[in-house]
């Protein structure tokens, strides 16, 4: 194989079988592919073309051998150690960084796994709006979702067993479990991406259970995706005029300007202005993560679900904002 690498014709020259070589070395990376392969797409929970073949890939894997160099057989695995591990860390660091901003932002006090709304209690102890009206603490105000006795099943396999959730305005909820453990599947369901069978989903005392998922965005109930699910042949303000034009439209058409200002201020609120006119392709994994949820952003949402999001809390409002 060495010789091969170093001089193809002197290796033939010399003996080398390199037709058969060279057909061994491409079946030993494919099955060393494969094996790595079939647990990421279990873990992921799907493959489609544009991921299984991403160029990010043949480009990783040739950074890891050029950085670890191919001289010894141990070279590409300590480059992938290196990269992966600066690639975790720069990510990690973005995140935390972001999200001790947040903390600074949020004075919301945490309840065990629940966090009040995005507000500030007054010293009264009873939170009040900007406006100087007096609001409810969110325990008092009706459900905005209910859940009741939710399943959903994969064959003979639970994955959602028996749940029933309440979640009221301005409060916040986190749903915290291991890998595997059902809080992708929940959303799904609340967001109507998988049927449920048996059990309720209630938004705003309707029962929507067994809506189609877009009639549940446009009621209200926005969600961001584990794996970012951007437009991909789109901008990221055209990206965000999708769900204007479709989730959020009301009865009175808003002019081109108003909807450009509608989603320049989401894009602002999350970092993005500067974005807006670039391609989502040319996005981090961090922006993409962003721009998604601006995108829900956009619908108006009543009910914002972020699956793993970044931490940054939102304060609904628009329109259609709760
Ligand atoms: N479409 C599907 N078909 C079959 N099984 C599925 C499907 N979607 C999820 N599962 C299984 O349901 C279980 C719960 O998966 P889910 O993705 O909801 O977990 P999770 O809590 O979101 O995990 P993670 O923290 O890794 O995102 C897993 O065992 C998963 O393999
Ligand atoms: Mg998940």
């Amino acid at each position: 194989m060495q010789a091969l690498k170093d001089d193809e014709l002197a290796a033939e020259c010399t003996g080398v079988p390199t037709l058969r070589l060279k057909l061994l070395a491409c079946v030993i990376s494919g099955a060393l592919m494969s094996a790595a392969g079939a647990p990421a797409a279990m873990y992921v929970q799907y493959a489609d073309p544009s991921s299984a073949f991403n160029l990010n890939y043949s480009v990783s894997a040739l950074a890891m051998s050029l950085i670890g160099g191919t001289a010894h057989w141990a070279g590409p695995i300590i480059g992938a150690i290196l990269l992966s591990t600066t690639q975790q860390l720069l990510t990690v660091n973005h995140l935390v960084g972001s999200q001790r901003a947040v903390a600074r932002h949020n004075a919301g006090a945490v309840r065990g796994g629940r966090a009040g709304g995005h507000h500030r209690p007054d010293p009264q102890g009873s939170p009040q709006s900007k406006r100087g009206r007096r609001m409810m603490p969110p325990e008092t105000l009706a459900p905005l979702l209910r859940i009741s006795a939710l399943t959903k099943r994969f064959g003979g396999f639970t994955a959602v067993d028996n749940v029933s959730v309440e979640i009221r305005p301005r409060e916040r909820f986190g749903l915290i479990g291991p890998n595997g453990s059902g809080k992708t599947t929940l959303i799904n369901c609340i967001s109507g991406a998988f049927r449920t069978e048996p059990g309720t989903v209630m938004f705003r005392d309707e029962d929507i259970t067994r809506l189609q998922p877009h009639m549940r965005t446009r009621r209200g109930i926005a969600r961001s995706f584990q794996i970012p699910r951007p437009f991909r042949s789109m901008t990221v303000a055209e990206n965000l005029m999708v769900a204007l034009d479709f989730a959020a439209a009301t009865g009175e058409p808003a002019s081109a300007a108003q909807r450009r200002d509608t989603l320049m201020s989401i894009l602002k609120q999350m970092g993005l202005e500067l974005k807006a006119d670039v391609s989502v392709t040319k996005l981090s994994q961090v922006e993409l993560r962003k721009m998604e949820l601006a995108r829900a952003m956009a619908t108006h949402p009543k009910l914002l679900i972020s699956d793993e999001g970044h931490g940054r809390p939102f304060q609904l409002g628009g329109r259609r904002g709760a």
